[in-house]
């Protein structure tokens, strides 16, 4: 099948794309290659991907709206895989018009696209921080999403929300996919884990948000992929007896569905730390500070609806997870 991957340089958009060629699906992908991170990092990773034969990629905005729509103009894809965006909770808080540009008119502009050419299914990439201020635990896709704390989360709900319609108005099959925190081999350097080994192996001390007390629901990019390249499959269908009062909001009389993709076994931060002093077997200074504006203090996925559609949920255990970032980081950075 022909996808198109967005966001394919980017540290998802690369692991997914790599799993579908391995597959035998053909893949476009697409990226800006914008430098909110390391440049080559994201080139490198594309590099991996160049070999595949079924592999092509344009240098293209998604907030580019002429670009879009050409190119869903010259290529029928059967599936489209949307992952570009700009991520990040604390940079949307100096930022935030970074966030308007990529995640809405870029959503809109992949949404157009989609209906346009009538795309079998749409996966597109939202994110645990939709839950908030909900305190339920573990957050559950019944749960309401109304009360985010970052203008990066806002953003994601509204990608929730702007499916919706499509799928509604359009009949546009759309599966949005709540990820929890993601780590692993060819990770975003702007995230802890990365942020953490580089410091420790530099022998610099790193920053320990809300004195470490914050839990997250770590999950590992291997599990990630596993569970998009299986979701792609599952084109949600309309449930005419869905109804506002009665049915579950991540589902709608609408071909429309929203899963968590999460661990399911919250780690303290800790504990994560101690994962990643034991891999590198260098123990941590730790800077203790207070809370970062925008941050949650636990997440937590209720993955059973994931399951009963894919039989499968992310289970890596944090210490293996880790280890597999470490060893690719030494690798990839060349330390000893
Ligand atoms: N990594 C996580 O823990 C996590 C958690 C929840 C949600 N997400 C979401 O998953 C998706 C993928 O995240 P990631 O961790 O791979 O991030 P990433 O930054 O590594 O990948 C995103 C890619 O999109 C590209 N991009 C950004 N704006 C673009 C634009 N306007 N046009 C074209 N390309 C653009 C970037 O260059 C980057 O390569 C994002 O939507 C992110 O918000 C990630």
């Amino acid at each position: 099948m022909k996808f198109l991957v967005t966001g394919a340089a980017g540290f998802i958009g690369y692991h997914v794309s790599e799993r579908l060629l391995d597959a035998g699906h053909q893949v476009i992908g697409i990226d800006n290659l914008n430098d909110y991170y390391d440049v080559s990092l994201k080139q490198a990773r594309l590099e991996r991907l160049a070999p595949h034969r079924s592999f092509h990629f344009e240098k293209m905005d998604i907030a580019d709206r002429s670009a879009i729509a050409a190119l869903f103009s010259h290529h029928k894809f059967a599936r489209v895989i949307h992952l570009a965006a700009q991520a990040g909770v604390r940079y949307s808080i100096d930022n935030p018009h970074a966030y308007a540009d990529a995640n809405l008119v870029g959503h809109l502009n992949i949404l157009e696209g989609c209906r346009h050419s009538k795309v079998e299914h749409l996966l597109y990439a939202s994110s645990s921080s939709v839950y908030g201020l909900n305190r339920k635990l573990p957050f559950s896709t019944d749960d309401s999403v109304d009360h985010p704390v970052s203008l990066y989360a806002a953003t994601k709900k509204a990608n929730e929300l702007m499916s919706h319609t499509y799928s509604h108005l359009y009949g546009l099959p759309t599966t949005g996919l709540r990820f929890f925190t993601v780590y692993g081999p060819w990770g975003r350097p702007d995230m802890a884990l990365f942020k953490f080994t580089r410091a420790i192996i530099e022998g610099k001390s790193i920053d320990v948000y809300n004195h470490g007390q914050m839990r997250r629901d770590f999950t590992y990019i291997g599990d990630i992929a596993e569970a998009i390249v299986r979701l792609q499959d599952v084109i949600p269908q309309p449930d005419a007896n869905w109804t506002v009062e009665q049915g579950s909001p991540a589902t709608s009389s609408a071909p429309y569905r929203v899963y968590n993709i999460g661990n399911s076994s919250p780690v303290s931060l800790m504990e994560y730390i101690t994962a990643l002093e034991q891999a590198l077997g260098c123990e941590a200074v730790k800077n203790m500070l207070p809370m970062q504006p925008g941050d949650v203090l636990e997440t937590s996925a209720d993955t059973q609806a994931l399951f009963e559609v894919i039989g499968y949920k992310p289970a890596t255990d944090v210490r293996q997870g880790v280890q597999r970032f470490v060893d690719w980081y030494k690798d990839f950075y060349r330390v000893d």
